[in-house]
């Protein structure tokens, strides 16, 4: 039994191939090929933080394949009134086929997932958010072939996001540049262990320089509301706009896994430019988990 809580757990190979499977489910869909790969599997949706896409990706993605999703907020279960994340796991766990979580801290997740009997996705938690990756590196693909060897800046704060393509530059074997205020950088000893390929500089224009690929999240994420005021005078100078990605190679993308804000870490209108793949990032989550889902129900 597989869990995915970071995009470590599985091998490069195996990565591969889940995007490869992502990109003929996305074919299948279009064609009305699909085959309903998941009947009778149901998946629990653990949800302590706000979502859009990842609700309604794996959701849809569940009833597609003939499954079925059940959506669990802590209002409504005993885990928002004190029963223990082990206990709620062994439990869960022996009703549904799989379940994804997407909470703040990443060792509530793995105390999960230690308990299971099914396999656990992680949907986001403050370190990591690894779905949201394989669907980026669907969407790079699917664009410009293969990262391998590419130059990715990220810009902004070293965030949940920025660590996950830390883990994506091992795994899909990219250089990844990263450009951050100071006291905003990624976690230290995630550098050490990747210091092959991933350097931090303070400047965005050096990170993004000759960049094939450029990246942003928000500068306040969930769970630091109350930084926010504080956090957009210090990230003032890290917004990615037009003038920053011409300084990125001609072809360069411009990725953000979405919820932006406009007018602070993403210009008004870069979103909606030529360079931009955000719309595609969003409808490869359901793809993308689409592919993981069979793929951690097959091994
Ligand atoms: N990108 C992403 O995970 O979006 P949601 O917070 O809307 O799920
Ligand atoms: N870094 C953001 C990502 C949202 C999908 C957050 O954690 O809020």
């Amino acid at each position: 039994m597989r869990h995915f809580l970071t995009l470590m757990d599985l091998s490069p190979a195996e990565l591969k191939s889940v995007i490869d499977r992502a990109i003929e489910m996305k074919a299948e869909r279009l064609a009305g090929t699909a085959r309903e790969s998941m009947k009778n599997k149901v998946l629990g949706m653990i949800f302590e933080k706000s979502s859009t896409r990842t609700r309604v990706s794996f959701e849809a993605g569940m009833a597609q394949l003939g499954g079925h999703a059940i959506f669990l907020s802590p209002n409504d279960t005993q885990l928002g009134r004190g029963e223990s994340v082990e206990d709620t796991a062994k439990v869960i766990s022996r009703m549904v086929d799989i379940v994804m979580i997407r909470t703040y801290s990443h060792q509530m997740l793995e105390a999960f997932a230690a308990n299971s009997r099914v396999p656990v996705i992680n949907a986001l938690t403050d370190d990591y958010h690894p779905c949201q990756l394989l669907s980026d590196m669907q969407t790079y693909h699917e664009h410009r072939g293969s990262i391998q060897g590419k130059t990715v800046a990220w810009v902004g704060d070293g965030n949940n996001m920025c660590q996950s393509f830390i883990n994506a530059a091992r795994q899909w074997d990219f250089e990844l540049k990263v450009a951050c205020p100071e006291g905003f950088e990624p976690n230290q000893a995630l550098l050490d262990e990747n210091s092959d390929r991933v350097a931090v500089v303070r400047s965005p224009k050096a990170a993004v320089a000759g960049a094939a690929l450029v990246v942003t999240d928000t500068w306040a994420s969930m769970g630091q509301d109350k930084e926010k005021q504080q956090r957009q005078r210090i990230f003032s100078g890290y917004q990615v706009n037009e003038e920053l990605m011409s300084l990125a190679a001609a072809d360069a993308l411009f990725m953000h896994c979405l919820p932006a804000y406009r007018g602070m870490e993403v210009s008004e209108t870069l979103l909606d430019g030529p360079s931009s793949v955000v719309w595609d990032e969003a409808e490869n989550r359901l793809h993308a988990q689409k592919a993981l889902m069979e793929f951690l129900l097959s091994v």
